[in-house]
């Protein structure tokens, strides 16, 4: 594994891989013993964070992993104050950013940027990998790894993610959550899909058919109470208004979209809720007190499988197995 653009890099193996490790590396880090160990595996490594559109957790998460590994980090968060408001190309921007670090992490507001470095990446001498941490409203790897952690340990005394009933519901036009974890959920057996949307928001052409092909089952409604008793997860998205032209968010009436505490008496008692967050009004915050509520540690979830992910980047993993070993 070099670079991480999209989902199509992982097969199950590197998935249930990436899964224990991240356990590992959590259980690890629980000791003073342990975390020092794992600061100590990547020490004279640096990276850039790369984040021309908003985020707290992916750079928060991302951030902090990389210093549990020791990796230092430095960022650009605002293409305002980096050489590009003088006219150096994207391309050379991050050509710049590779001179100076071992990785680059990045996400960008339009799709294919990632995509373009890790080509720019493949043509030159010294190549660093490019992870995508979210591009436009296309794809959000890292994200998809997490949800599907986060799906694994909740079903994990219930047999795993195969076979089981997961609801999207939202904005699942513009959600590229939805859409990488979608592609996911071809390694599982069994799964079904329930997409929940309103009008014009619906999952796009490019998903369903890429499901059809793989043989995934999937429905779509525009009503949640009907599908609700027989999902084993709804994750639930917001609305991606910052990709409005004509402010057609505010049009949405999401309270038939929404979670609270009448949508949480309809579901199975196993079920769970997930969110990659920020939420909206779509999840009621008195769901958080529910213990089907699974968003708070969900994004938790997400700095362990960053870790576990650099790793596995950069050859640590059998490392972490070794100090796993070795503090028992
Ligand atoms: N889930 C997610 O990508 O959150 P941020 O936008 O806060 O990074």
């Amino acid at each position: 594994m070099f670079h991480v653009v999209d989902t199509n890099i992982f097969d199950r193996p590197l998935l249930d891989d990436l899964c224990d490790l991240t356990t590992l590396a959590r259980t690890v880090a629980k000791s003073p013993e342990g975390a020092r160990h794992l600061q100590q595996l990547a020490p004279t490594m640096r990276a850039m964070l790369y984040f021309t559109q908003p985020s707290t957790r992916t750079f928060l998460s991302m951030n902090n992993a990389c210093h549990i590994l020791g990796i230092r980090t430095s960022e650009i968060r605002n293409a305002e104050v980096s050489s590009e408001v003088k006219g150096e190309t994207f391309e050379d921007s991050i050509r710049t950013f590779s001179s100076y670090v071992d990785l680059i992490i990045m996400r960008t507001p339009e799709a294919g940027y990632a995509e373009r470095a890790a080509q720019l990446m493949n043509s030159i001498p010294r190549p660093v990998p490019i992870i995508n941490a979210g591009s436009g409203k296309d794809q959000h790897p890292t994200q998809a790894l997490l949800d599907l952690y986060t799906l694994e340990r909740s079903f994990e005394n219930s047999g795993g993610i195969a076979g089981k009933v997961i609801g999207m519901m939202g904005d699942l036009k513009r959600g590229r959550t939805v859409r990488s974890l979608s592609r996911l959920m071809r390694h599982y057996d069994g799964v079904k899909l329930v997409f929940i949307a309103p009008d014009r928001f619906e999952m796009e052409p490019d998903i369903k058919a890429y499901l059809a092909e793989y043989g995934i089952p999937f429905e779509e409604t525009g009503r949640l109470h009907d599908v609700l008793p027989e999902l084993d997860a709804i994750y639930v998205t917001r609305m991606q208004s910052e990709h409005d032209v004509d402010d057609e968010s505010s049009a949405v009436n999401l309270a038939p979209f929404t979670i609270g505490t009448h949508e949480l008496d309809l579901m199975k008692k196993t079920a769970v809720v997930m969110h990659p967050l920020p939420r909206g009004p779509e999840i009621a915050v008195e769901v958080d007190q529910d213990p089907r509520a699974m968003y708070w540690r969900q994004e938790r979830n997400g700095m362990w499988m960053r870790v576990a992910l650099i790793a596995k980047i950069f050859g640590l993993d059998d490392e972490i197995r070794a100090i796993a070993s070795s503090i028992g």
